[in-house]
């Protein structure tokens, strides 16, 4: 479990927090055209920030069972595979390194973990690395710095300008969900384990929020937000079967999830 303290400074009358993850960058059905389109998105955006929902890399190996050379962009050589998750983390680090210092925190994903567990190659931590050096160098708020939300973290967000605190409970996720309904109920599970304003995981792909309202003492109403973040991982593609193909998964569309934080408190969308 990792707790960190996010402190906002800048002055804005909305800010926008971008849940961001499942790229599964270097799979064929990876829509990267879209992923670029995002992060210059965030880039752009004076007042956005994001957190890393995991699985960034599809991160499969020649020596996995998942692994079809058929799933591969074109681009990758036959000897590019012996290297081939290092490769795809740089190629993300190339694309992520422009809004580095807009990070509240990566979480891990199981992509990246079973690398870790198989290859004895940390390759969340790599990501991490190449993200704080690309800041060094460009010397990009010398004081921030990107971190690991590990597996599940709290995240205690502070915006001093809009005297507004909340608690985001944040996790890649695991298991499967059928449907937007059933991940959203899976995710609504959790809030009998944490407390937090904002519950949110990644992993099952669905792009879905919902929220709650409840009635406090003197009519104050306390809000939960449920999000499951998306993906950027297509079901099908034209020409190869994907692994979703190959177990008739739902088609799914594409996104991300967003926070927007104004004077009147928490809201969501899809981004
Ligand atoms: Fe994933």
């Amino acid at each position: 479990m990792i707790f960190r303290d996010y402190r906002i400074e800048a002055a804005f009358s909305e800010y926008h927090i971008v849940d961001f993850g499942d790229m599964h960058w270097g799979a064929l059905a990876s829509d990267e055209s879209d992923i670029k389109e995002r992060v210059k998105e965030i880039a752009e955006g004076d007042n956005y920030w994001w957190i890393g929902m995991g699985d960034y890399l599809d991160a499969i190996n020649y020596s996995d069972k998942r692994f079809d050379p058929n799933t591969l962009p074109e681009r990758y050589r036959i000897c590019d595979l012996d290297d081939l998750v290092l490769l795809q983390a740089h190629e993300f680090c190339d694309i992520f390194d422009p809004i580095a210092h807009k990070c509240i925190g990566l979480h891990s994903g199981n992509h990246e973990f079973t690398i870790q567990r198989l290859h004895q190659v940390n390759i969340h931590h790599e990501i991490i690395r190449r993200l704080n050096r690309y800041m060094r160098e460009q010397k990009l708020e010398e004081d921030l710095q990107v971190i690991t939300l590990g597996e599940m973290a709290f995240i205690n967000i502070s915006i001093p300008n809009l005297k507004k605190k909340f608690t985001i409970w944040s996790a890649h996720g695991t298991g499967r969900a059928s449907s937007p309904e059933t991940a959203l109920r899976k995710l609504k599970n959790y809030k009998r384990q944490f407390e937090a304003d904002i519950y949110q995981i990644g992993h099952l792909h669905y792009c879905v929020g919902d929220e709650e309202i409840s009635l406090a003492y003197g009519m104050k109403e306390v809000k939960k937000i449920f999000l499951v973040t998306g993906s950027f991982l297509k079901s099908y593609i034209e020409g190869p079967a994907t692994y979703a193909e190959r177990r008739i998964y739902s088609p799914i569309p594409l996104s991300a999830m967003e926070i927007i934080v104004d004077g009147e408190g928490l809201k969501f969308r899809k981004f």
